[in-house]
């Protein structure tokens, strides 16, 4: 089950949810970092081992390895972070990612049939990206925005613009703790005015502490245990998992 997970426009924090969702899923999953411009967790994150994470394997190594009509398993390219979350490095630079090409949409559909799901960030994307193949075979798409007028309706614009067929749509929002659930209703108004189909957006509240202690390589189950960031991460992941018809353990 591929859930991919981008912005319409500016940084709202689509990094930062791939890696919490990740952290709380409930069934065996990997993050590829499917970002264009670049990825981040490598400097971020503590690498299971202590320290960084090394430079390979990677996503280019991964995308190699599909060159040729090979099959390769999405897991071996990734790398243990600290906080439990297996990780698939992304580029190093936009050049890196232009020299992948095609084989883009290669990973797209190896991502999509994995024997484990993979969350994949794509970074902000627009029609003309070459990452859209990812966006188009996900079983779930989750656009995360701001909780501002501008960023909604900035995605808004996007829904309509990039809409692709099948799949489904869950909104991600991020905001301040106290005010983000009323935001996300605010968020599925605008979109309904607009004519979007997408499911009731999920939220996250930004939680600078939890999402430190989740990067410094604590586990959701241990000492990122009670953050608000880690709660409300579990909800969305069981929202994901939902929609997209998931068999969750018990
Ligand atoms: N839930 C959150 N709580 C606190 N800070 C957050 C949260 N999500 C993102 N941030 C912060 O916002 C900034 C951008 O986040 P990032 O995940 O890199 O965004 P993007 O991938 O959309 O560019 C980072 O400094 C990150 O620490
Ligand atoms: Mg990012």
């Amino acid at each position: 089950m591929l859930t991919a997970l981008y912005s319409a426009k500016g940084a709202p924090g689509v990094t930062s949810s791939a890696l919490v969702l990740a952290a709380v899923w409930s069934r065996p999953v990997v993050v590829i970092e499917a970002d264009p411009t670049g990825g981040d967790l490598a400097y971020r994150c503590r690498a299971a081992g202590g320290g960084q994470l090394a430079a390979s394997p990677n996503v280019l190594g991964l995308v190699a390895a599909l060159r040729g009509e090979r099959q390769t398993d999405v897991s071996e390219w990734a790398q243990p972070l600290a906080c439990g979350v297996n990780v698939v490095a992304g580029v190093q630079s936009p050049a890196q990612a232009r020299g992948i090409g095609d084989l883009w949409r290669r990973l797209a559909v190896t991502a999509a049939g994995a024997n484990v799901d993979v969350i994949a960030d794509l970074g902000r994307i627009e029609r003309t990206s070459p990452t859209m193949p990812l966006l188009t075979a996900a079983d779930v798409r989750v656009p995360v925005l701001a909780a501002s007028l501008d960023s909604i309706v900035h995605t808004r614009g996007h829904l309509l613009d990039v809409l692709v067929d099948g799949g489904r749509t869950l909104p991600l929002v991020l905001g301040k703790s106290r005010t983000v659930a009323a935001d996300a209703r605010d968020v599925d108004e605008v979109l309904a005015q607009g004519g979007v189909i997408a499911a009731p957006a999920a939220y996250l509240p930004l939680d600078h502490p939890g999402l430190s202690v989740i990067e410094g390589g604590a586990s959701p189950a241990g000492r990122g245990r009670g953050s608000q960031l880690v709660r409300a991460a579990r909800t969305v992941a069981g929202r994901v998992l939902e929609s997209a018809g998931a068999e969750v353990p018990a």
